[in-house]
């Protein structure tokens, strides 16, 4: 299968308006100040903790993981192409271990180990915030293949939900929304892309007749609410 690449690549999820609206959430959720310690898993080309690092200059810089490095990763956190399994066996504690939108790359057992791992990194204050797609009701523009795709990927996250509660037994939910506007010219470009997971396998057919599709059931302007749930979970 393709790697996952363009999510972030000058889309929504990289706008100034949703970092920031983002990291405000993060702030509500958690109790950021200049002493935390971050650790973003999956964490791409580290938008979210570069912008955290500059609203909050950290004695400590937010570590970001990937096993992508994508030549654009922002250079003011620490980050390291390390799978997430291999790196949570360090020693390091953190106040935030935040796992934006990576969830479903893991199986059931290594969720299970990932979970398990990230807790024992958790200082005794401190959050594991899990954010994923909200499965019921989604808002994501698709065309009929896309949309097949990802409705079977939201039920398999309804099924790795099941899995997160069932191990970190006290959790909290909430939900992200943000109001996308954005160009259908630019949807295009991001769906060609293959800017969702959904995306990945499909032939380069499918994606075609997917643009033709969208380019008539979308007006010029999209919009939309995108929004995730978050899990949120304090020892
Ligand atoms: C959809 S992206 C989300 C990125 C970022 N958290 C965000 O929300 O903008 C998922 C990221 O998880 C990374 N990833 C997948 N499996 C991983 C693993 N085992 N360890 C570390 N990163 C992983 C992928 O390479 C990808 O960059």
């Amino acid at each position: 299968m393709r790697r996952l690449k363009n999510w972030d690549n000058k889309t929504w999820l990289s706008s100034k308006s949703y970092i920031s609206q983002f990291n405000k959430f993060l702030k509500r959720k958690s109790n950021l100040n200049k002493n935390s310690k971050i650790l973003d898993i999956g964490c791409g080309r580290a938008n979210i903790i570069s912008a955290l690092q500059k609203k909050y200059k950290f004695k400590n810089k937010p570590v970001g993981i990937d096993i992508i490095a994508n030549n654009d990763v922002k250079k003011n956190i620490e980050f390291k192409r390390i799978d997430a399994l291999k790196y949570l066996k360090r020693q390091d504690k953190y106040d935030l271990i935040l796992i934006k939108q990576t969830i479903h790359f893991f199986s059931k057992t290594n969720l299970n180990l990932l979970l398990n791992l990230a807790k024992k990194r958790l200082n005794t204050k401190g959050k594991i915030l899990i954010f994923s797609l909200k499965t019921k009701n989604n808002k994501i523009p698709c065309f009929e293949k896309m949309r097949k795709n990802l409705k079977k990927s939201l039920k398999r996250d309804e099924y790795l939900f099941k899995i997160i509660k069932k191990n970190l037994k006290k959790t909290k939910n909430f939900y992200f929304n943000f109001n996308v506007t954005i160009s259908k010219k630019r949807y295009l470009w991001m769906i060609k892309s293959r800017y969702i997971s959904c995306l990945l396998d499909l032939k380069e057919r499918d994606i075609n007749n997917g643009l033709n599709e969208i380019e008539l059931k979308y007006n010029n302007t999209i919009k939309f609410i995108d929004t995730l749930k978050c899990i949120s979970f304090s020892k």
